[in-house]
């Protein structure tokens, strides 16, 4: 495995181990959950700890679209909450799989699934940029703030497109740099340090879809980060886009 996904596993075993970045709101889990862009009829019946956990950048419209039936696959899943939401969307006859390099991250979601009886999910260890799932096998793929970690995009829409059906939809949150850090060593930096060293701006984001073959390549939404660990030198210099693609 790259160095970089080796030490991308190692920060995030720790949030894993203390159960999120952001302690839960005075409002409770369910205004912790607004904050972060989920309605309280979205987390309704998820459990707590995975809202707890949720370590995405945006507002998850991608969930809202799912249909009952379909086959979603979510990259860098974390502690699930996307998966859960997107679960219940889907219904018994569909299916929702997440996909994470760290392995506590998965040992927690499979644990709130079995502990919430939460039968149409399936959380793997793996790599993005080499998905464990067959080709033509999902209906949508989501990913909240993952992709911009890896060195290696365009393996990780290959992989999307040839996991997704013909026709299948990309739908991604993410954060993009806009311009370098105004003081590199200001305090706060180290937990984006390594970050910054593989996050690329919009136009090659969008490129590298591109060049994976997606068509449709949509930006929906893009407003300045302002979610938790945003710092003064950082601040107008990270961006939040929704995007989506298709197949
Ligand atoms: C910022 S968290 C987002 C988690 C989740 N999507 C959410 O919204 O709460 C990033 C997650 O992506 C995973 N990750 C990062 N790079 C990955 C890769 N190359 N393959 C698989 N998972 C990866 C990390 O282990 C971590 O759980």
């Amino acid at each position: 495995m790259p160095r970089n996904r080796k030490k991308i596993r190692q920060q995030y075993r720790q949030v894993a181990k203390q159960g999120g970045l952001t302690p839960t709101g005075q409002g409770g889990i369910a205004q912790t959950a607004r904050g972060r862009g989920y309605s309280t009829d979205q987390i309704k019946g998820v459990p707590e700890e995975a809202v707890q956990m949720g370590l995405g950048c945006g507002n998850p419209t991608a969930l809202a679209e799912l249909q009952p039936g379909q086959i979603v696959l979510d990259l860098g899943s974390g502690g699930g909450l996307d998966v859960f939401v997107a679960a219940k969307k889907v219904g018994p006859t569909g299916k929702a799989i997440g996909v994470d390099l760290t392995v506590e991250m998965v040992d927690k979601a499979r644990r709130l699934a079995a502990e919430g009886g939460c039968r149409n999910v399936e959380f793997h260890v793996g790599q993005i940029e080499n998905l464990p799932v067959a080709s033509e096998s999902i209906d949508v793929v989501i990913s909240n703030c993952v992709i911009n970690h890896s060195l290696d995009k365009a393996a990780i829409f290959r992989e999307a497109r040839r996991a997704l059906k013909p026709g299948g939809r990309l739908y991604i949150s993410d954060l993009v740099v806009t311009a370098p850090p105004s003081e590199p060593d200001a305090p706060g930096m180290e937990i984006w340090a390594d970050w910054l060293k593989a996050a690329c701006g919009k136009g090659e984001y969008l490129k590298a879809m591109e060049q994976a073959g997606f068509t449709d390549v949509t930006v929906t939404a893009e407003q300045p980060y302002a979610g938790p660990g945003m710092i003064p030198a950082l601040a107008g210099r990270i961006v939040s886009l929704q995007l989506t693609a298709r197949k």
